[in-house]
């Protein structure tokens, strides 16, 4: 459906896009710029830019952009209307003739309900006499009162409708409960419920949506966990465990565990901060979602060797970020919620404050790799040892972190300098022909799904960007540039941008590229906020008078050529047919 020009105008107004990427986004103004973390793409330094005045957004390492719409799509995952729609309903607005009931975000947000009404109900049931056997398992866990109600837990009872039942009684159909996984399908074609005796975690996104649920069996049964399959509401690379919670935590970093026991355990022992990856190895979403919300991540997975190899991977993910990583190791218990409960809170504070920073973990689990005793296991050692330091980013670390595999490879520093060296010049070496690789493969390869628009006239492109950048920081300036000039555009895209600009100009709108949204595709929306974003240009009218007069030039340059071709290609013709006998 398309949305009146006026409804958008109004839209954008009530949602400034500054407002709306803050709530993912740590932003610090430089300038008349805010800059922060993309959101889009994994760095460590801030290229993603917001500028109020032309409420747009652009990055300028992975060149996306937009108006405040184009975010919601892209960081929602919605098309255009849902996008809309979602906003509308952020600035409490009535979306106009919004009948596509249909619709997706109408959907999802249908689902979501009917999570939030199941996990009402298993609740319910924890505390119904058909609830006993929950009761008694959350009793023997341990877990508060105040821990069953702060994470919602519940209880799934025995029986194989006793969830559909319910729910079809709200009135949700069994395809919804199908599409969100609550219900399953057997292979004779009958529907029952996915979660039966067993004890409910909801999992809620950070905006406070339950959009799946973990249920674990009360005996030593299989599978001990049952979770959730993804849909439309729950992406499981994208969603941490408790993070609704540990967002707003005080303590300064989060404490990433490996399962649902593990967090919950953590809070109730006073760990606000803790949260859990779901059993599902960290993904690089989840990482950058992390970096969101904290400076600083704990990881304390299990020690078992699974455990151990999922750190390394959540540490080279978390790095990419720019959050400070350390890594807590338990002795004497599985996991946290088992050494919470035998050593208690003040040990684990003890570890906390102690657990090493990334560099001493991987050097350590490097060291017990090797058997040190043996002199060509400790010559490999040194080697891989080098191989770590050499890739530290500051001469301070690789001083000190040198001095200890030196130690611990009983060499000294000199010569664990020397072997450190030789590793850095390898990288340098390996790094820069990473580098040209890149570099000559085209822009297209580098950027999956960005591609470069191309100008046919890139000097009279130039002043029309030029132009474009003028009137959208001084819409007044339209009232200065000739009715037709969008014609003499060597650009068609430049031209109808103008032109639409120049609408919602006369339509009294705000001039502004954002509400543009259902004209432009999303390439070339980026490719204009990158162009609005370009250089500061100086507003006034001779800078726009300048831009005019070398569109004129380009443009008559053009046409005169056109019609020299012209001449020329019917003087050739005349030759060839014999025609007039004028020649010359
Ligand atoms: P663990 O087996 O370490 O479970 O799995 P746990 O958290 O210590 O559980 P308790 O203490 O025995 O109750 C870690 C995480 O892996 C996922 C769950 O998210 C779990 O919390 N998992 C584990 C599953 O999804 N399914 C399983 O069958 C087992
Ligand atoms: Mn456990």
């Amino acid at each position: 459906m398309a949305f009146s020009p006026a409804f958008l105008d109004e839209l954008a107004a009530r949602n400034p896009i500054e407002e709306v990427v803050g709530q993912y986004v740590n932003l610090t103004r430089k300038g008349s710029n805010l800059f922060g973390l993309c959101p889009f793409h994994s760095e460590k330094t801030a290229s993603f830019s917001v500028a109020p005045d032309k409420q747009i957004f652009y990055c300028f390492g992975c060149h996306k952009g937009g108006g405040v719409v184009q975010f919601i799509m892209e960081q929602e995952n919605l098309d255009f209307p849902d996008a809309v729609r979602y906003l509308a309903k952020r600035a409490g607005m009535e979306v106009p003739d919004d009948r596509a009931a249909g619709s997706g975000y109408k959907r999802q947000e249908r689902l979501r309900e009917l999570c939030r009404q199941a996990a009402r109900y298993f609740r319910e049931q924890l505390f119904s006499p058909a609830g006993a056997p929950g009761q008694q398992y959350i009793m023997k866990r341990a877990l508060s009162r105040q821990t069953v109600t702060r994470f919602g837990l519940g209880y799934a009872p025995e029986g194989w409708s006793n969830l559909i039942d319910a729910m079809t009684a709200q009135g949700y159909t069994k395809e919804e409960l199908l599409e969100v996984g609550l219900v399953v399908r057997s292979q004779k074609g009958g529907l029952y419920d996915r979660f039966r005796n067993r004890v409910m975690f909801p999992i809620i996104d950070v905006r406070g949506n339950v959009i799946g649920f973990g249920g674990r069996v009360l005996d030593d049964s299989t599978p001990k966990y049952l979770n959730s399959p993804e849909s439309v509401i729950f992406n499981k690379r994208k969603n941490l465990f408790a993070l609704n919670v540990a967002k707003k935590s005080k303590q300064g970093r989060i404490i990433l565990t490996e399962g649902y026991m593990d967090a919950i355990a953590l809070h109730q022992y006073g760990f606000d901060c803790a949260v859990a990856s779901l059993g599902t190895s960290l993904t690089e979403e989840h990482a950058n979602l992390l970096a969101k919300y904290t400076k600083q991540v704990v990881i304390t997975y299990d020690g078992d060797e699974a455990g151990q190899s999922a750190t390394r991977r959540a540490i080279d993910l978390l790095e990419k970020t720019g959050v400070q990583v350390k890594v807590l190791r338990m002795q004497g218990a599985k996991d946290p919620d088992e050494f919470l409960k035998k050593f208690g809170p003040d040990r684990f504070r003890l570890l906390l404050e102690q657990s090493e920073n990334h560099v001493l973990y991987r050097l350590d689990s490097l060291r017990r790799k090797y058997d040190l005793q043996a002199d060509d296991q400790r010559v490999e050692f040194l080697k891989q040892a080098a191989y770590l330091v050499a890739s530290l980013p500051n001469a301070v670390e690789r001083e000190i972190y040198g001095a200890k595999a030196a130690q611990m490879g009983g060499i000294s520093e000199e010569a664990m300098k020397l072997e450190t060296e030789k590793a850095a010049k390898l990288l340098r070496s390996r790094q820069k022909k990473q580098w040209d690789q890149k570099a000559l493969a085209p822009a297209a390869a580098a950027q999956p799904g960005v591609r470069e628009i191309r100008y046919d006239n890139v000097r009279s492109a130039r002043a029309e960007e030029g132009v474009l950048q003028l009137v959208l920081k001084e819409p007044a300036l339209l009232d200065r540039c000739p009715e037709a000039v969008s014609q003499r555009f060597s650009s068609p895209l430049l031209a109808r941008v103008l032109d639409l600009l120049r609408q919602q100009y006369e339509e009294g709108l705000t001039v502004q590229l954002g509400a543009l949204g259902d004209r432009l595709t999303a390439q070339e929306m980026s490719h204009l906020t990158a162009v609005a974003q370009k250089g500061d240009v100086l507003v006034n009218e001779q800078a726009l008078d300048d831009y005019l007069s070398v569109i004129d030039e380009e443009y008559e340059k053009a046409h005169v050529a056109d019609t020299e071709d012209l001449l020329a290609m019917g003087q050739r013709l005349r030759r060839k047919k014999g025609f007039g006998g004028t020649e010359q």
